[in-house]
């Protein structure tokens, strides 16, 4: 018997958001349903309503999610009811050519449920992500379940279903920072903060911020930010290399998701460093950059989904380390909100208020 259960709904694009009654089905051979009990709110949710994405409308939003597993289907082995998990856009087939060699963080043939979640009416809806999770209950792949210790408050380990772990795994995979080196962050929301906590983590020593509101700044330094540069007053390239010895910095980050950004982070890393895109550009964005620049500068230019996590080795190390007090999880939750709330907290997003609004589900 399906679920009748209430969910965050982009109807079209741009139209503000709506609570809609959505379908739950049973779990199918390899499917979980998971009992959502915290989600927050991503960028990447507004680029949905927004078309960013794709055009598949309606999406279901929502995916940076923690609850519990309320129901199995055949053949489940890693996950059991009543299991407390992190939900993840990440599930690896291990049997992709990326999965083959080695490499299943860049999994190219990631599961999801194979069902599909419904309005009333019986109208498909597209996941976020392939999970949405601004519902009560939702259905994922058994995969896309990540256990982790339950002594981690959802409205925290949920955060590391996306964003946080984008951030962070920008930095301490993609990046690969090291101890004793400098990054700059570009963008201070959920994911450039979250990559300042990573770069911290990882041994940095000079993190540079760079955000166009002060605000994001202040914050920043909470997360781990020795230096701060916002735009509007001075050229971040030019400010981070004299806060660099004249040089750049090793690792820059664009958290952004704009050309412009990307160039700024282009120029102001070191000869031989390395620039990471983890903000996410949308389909008409183009860049043009002097191919000698390219060659000139040595080091690499790489993209980063997800931070490159693999949600079974990553998800839980970093529970632990903010069960130790090494990874500041709350820090990022900003508010807590109703289901109800989520269009409010994009607005909260754009005017630059929040790091992040999560969705807590009463029980
Ligand atoms: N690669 C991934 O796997 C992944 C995962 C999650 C989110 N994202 C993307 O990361 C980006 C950031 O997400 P978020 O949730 O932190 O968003 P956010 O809106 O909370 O934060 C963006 C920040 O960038 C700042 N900013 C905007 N323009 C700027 C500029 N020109 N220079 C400097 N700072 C500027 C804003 O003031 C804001 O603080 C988005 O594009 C999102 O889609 C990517
Ligand atoms: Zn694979
Ligand atoms: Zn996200």
């Amino acid at each position: 018997m399906a679920h009748e259960v209430k969910g965050v709904v982009a109807r079209s694009k741009g139209a503000p958001v709506t609570i809609e009654t959505i379908l739950v089905p049973d779990p199918g051979p390899g499917e979980a349903v998971v009992d959502v009990q915290a989600c927050g709110v991503c960028h990447t949710d507004l680029h949905y309503r927004e078309g960013g994405i794709n055009d598949d409308f309606p999406f279901l939003l929502g995916h940076e999610a923690a609850g519990v597993v309320s129901a199995v289907g055949a053949g489940v082995t890693n996950v059991a009811v009543g299991d407390y998990v992190i939900l993840n856009w990440r599930a690896v087939c291990g049997e992709c050519r990326a999965c083959r060699r080695g490499e299943p963080q860049y999994c190219f043939n990631t599961h999801n449920a194979a069902q599909k979640m419904t309005l009333a009416d019986g109208t498909e809806l597209t996941a976020a992500l392939g999970i949405g999770a601004f519902v009560e209950k939702t259905l994922v792949h058994s995969g896309q379940c990540t256990k982790v210790n339950p002594a981690a408050p959802p409205t925290a380990a949920g955060l590391l279903g996306c964003g946080v772990m984008a951030g962070a795994g920008a930095a301490m995979n993609t990046g690969a920072v090291r101890r004793g080196e400098s990054v700059a962050v570009f963008g201070c929301g959920g994911v450039g903060d979250a990559a300042i906590a990573g770069a911290k983590l990882a041994g940095a020593t000079t993190i540079i911020a760079v955000d166009l509101e002060d605000r994001k700044l202040e914050w920043a330094k909470g997360f781990g930010a020795t230096h701060t540069v916002n735009p509007r007053e001075t050229d971040p390239v030019e400010a981070i290399r004299a806060m660099t010895g004249g040089f750049g910095v090793d690792v820059a980050i664009d958290a952004v998701g704009h050309p412009k950004v990307l160039e700024q982070a282009f120029y102001a890393r070191d000869l031989a460093g390395r620039v990471v895109m983890v903000g996410v550009p949308t389909p008409d964005m183009t860049i043009e950059l002097p191919a000698i620049e390219i060659f000139g500068r040595g080091g690499a230019i790489k993209s980063s989904w997800y931070g490159d996590c693999l949600p079974s080795r990553d998800f839980p190390a970093l529970i632990d380390l903010y069960l130790q007090g090494r990874f500041p999880l709350d820090d990022f939750v900003s508010e807590t909100i109703a289901l109800d709330e989520v269009e409010e907290a994009f607005e909260k997003m754009q005017k630059g208020e929040v790091l992040r609004s999560v969705v807590v589900f009463e029980k």
